[in-house]
C-alpha cells in the first residue's frame, strides 16, 4: 500500500516509517523539518535498504499539499505532524492551535477533495485529563486537558469523529499514545530533542552522558506505591508496529475507532531511573525536588481493546527501553 506519513522525520514517524517499509509498504514522508533533521531520511533508507520519497512541506501550505496528494494518491495517511511540547503550548497557544488543529483540518479537507479517506491520527493519553480510575479505557469520558497541546489533540479527535458521522466512507483510527521512550535497536534512529528536554527519558540520557549535571525527579510524595509518579512507558519500536496493525484495520475493515497504545504496565519514575542505571551499568546523578505543575500521579492504559481487536501488544520491557535509549545516546551524542 502507498502510505503518506506526515511528520515522518520526527521521533515516532521515523520509527513507524521503518516498520512500514519493512512490511512492504511504499512510504512518502512530508515534513517541514521544524523539529526534525533531513539526515533521518538517509538513516531510514540505510536501515530499510530502500529509498523512500520525501517532500519538504508544511501541511498548512495548501498548494504544496494538494500537489502532493494529487500526484501520490496514497491509500492512507498516518498523521504525526504537529507540535508536541506541553510547556511551549502554554506560552504559545495560537501556534499550537494553528499547527495542530488548523493544519490537521487543512489535511483532512484536501484528503477529502482527493478522495483519500483512510487516516491514522497520533493522539495522546493526555486527552483523558486527570484519571478518575485506572487503568484508562477508551470507553471512558475524556477529561478537560489542562494545556493547549492536550486540547488541540482532543479537538482533532472530535473533528475526526464529526467527519465520520457526516461521511462514513472515511476510515479513521485515533491512537492514544502513552509515554513513548527508547530508540531503534540499531542505535541509528532515536529521539533528538531541541534544547533542554522536558521529557524524562531524554533528560536521563543527557545526565548519563554528562551533558546535563543532574536529573530532578519531580515529587516523591504522590499517593502511589513508592511515592513517585507512575507512567506507562512504551518502546517506540513497539508503538511503531502498532501503526501497522492500525493500518490493516483502517484499510481492510473500515473504522472509526480509538485505541490506547501502551504496555498496560504502570512503572514509577524511580523504577525507570533504577532500571536505567542497572542495565547500563552506570550511576545517575539525581535529586528529588517538588512536584511539577500539571503532572498526574499515575497514568497507564487498559490495552485489552487493541490486543483483542488489532492483535497487537507491546513486546519490549523497561530494560530494553533503557538499553536502546542509551545505545542511541552514546552512538549519537549530539543527536543527528
Ligand atoms: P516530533 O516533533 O519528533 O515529530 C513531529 C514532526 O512533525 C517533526 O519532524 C516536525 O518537523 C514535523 N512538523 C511539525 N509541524 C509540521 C507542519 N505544520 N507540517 C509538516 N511537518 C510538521 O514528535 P513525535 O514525538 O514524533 O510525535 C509525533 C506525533 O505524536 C505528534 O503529533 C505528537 O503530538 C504525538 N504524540 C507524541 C508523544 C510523545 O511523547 N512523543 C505522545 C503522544 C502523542
Ligand atoms: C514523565 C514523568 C514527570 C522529567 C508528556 C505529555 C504527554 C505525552 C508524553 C505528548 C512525570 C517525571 C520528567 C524530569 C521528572 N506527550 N519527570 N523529571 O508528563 O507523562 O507526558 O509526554 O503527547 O502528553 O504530557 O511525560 O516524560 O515529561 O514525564 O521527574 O526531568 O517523569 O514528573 O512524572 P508526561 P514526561
Amino acid at each position: 500500500m502507498k502510505v503518506l506519513v506526515t511528520g515522518g522525520v520526527g521521533y515516532i514517524g521515523s520509527h513507524t516509517s521503518i516498520e512500514l517499509l519493512a512490511a512492504g509498504h511504499e512510504v512518502c514522508i512530508v515534513d517541514d523539518l521544524s523539529n526534525g533533521k533531513i539526515e533521518v531520511i538517509e538513516r531510514i533508507n540505510r536501515l530499510s535498504n530502500q529509498s523512500l520519497s520525501f517532500i519538504k512541506l508544511d501541511i498548512r501550505d495548501r498548494t504544496s499539499l494538494e500537489r502532493t496528494l494529487s500526484k501520490l494518491q496514497p491509500d492512507a495517511v498516518i498523521h504525526f505532524a504537529g507540535l508536541k511540547s506541553v510547556n511551549e503550548s502554554i506560552l504559545k497557544p495560537l501556534e499550537y492551535y494553528e499547527n495542530n488543529v488548523y493544519g490537521s483540518m487543512q489535511l483532512f479537507k484536501i484528503m477529502s477533495d482527493f478522495d483519500v479517506k483512510n487516516i491514522i491520527f497520533s493522539s495522546s493519553a493526555t486527552v483523558y485529563g486527570e484519571p478518575l480510575t485506572l487503568p484508562l479505557k477508551e470507553s471512558m469520558q475524556t477529561g478537560i486537558p489542562t494545556n493547549p497541546y492536550g486540547m488541540s489533540k482532543l479537538m482533532v479527535e472530535n473533528i475526526l469523529d464529526d467527519i465520520y458521522k457526516g461521511d462514513n466512507s472515511w476510515s479513521i483510527v485515533r491512537l492514544r499514545y502513552f509515554n513513548p521512550v527508547g530508540a531503534h535497536p540499531s542505535g541509528l534512529i532515536g529521539e533528538d530533542p531541541k534544547g533542554i528536554p522536558s521529557n524524562l527519558m531524554p533528560f536521563i540520557c543527557q545526565v548519563a552522558s554528562g551533558e546535563r549535571k543532574e536529573l530532578k525527579i519531580f515529587g516523591s510524595d504522590y499517593d502511589t506505591t513508592d511515592g513517585y509518579c507512575i507512567r506507562d512507558f512504551i518502546h517506540v519500536s513497539d508503538l511503531a508496529k502498532g501503526h501497522l496493525s492500525a493500518l490493516d484495520k483502517c484499510l481492510k475493515h473500515g473504522s472509526n475507532d480509538i485505541y490506547n497504545v501502551g504496555t498496560g504496565q504502570g512503572i514509577s519514575v524511580f523504577e525507570l531511573v533504577k532500571t536505567f542505571e542497572e542495565v547500563n551499568n552506570l550511576a545517575l546523578n539525581y535529586s528529588v525536588t517538588k512536584r511539577r505543575h500539571g503532572d498526574v500521579a499515575a497514568c497507564f492504559a487498559d490495552v485489552e481493546k487493541i490486543k483483542n481487536e488489532l492483535k497487537w501488544e507491546a513486546r519490549y520491557d523497561t530494560r530494553k527501553m533503557c538499553l536502546d535509549a542509551w545505545r542511541w545516546q552514546t552512538s549519537n551524542p549530539q543527536g543527528y
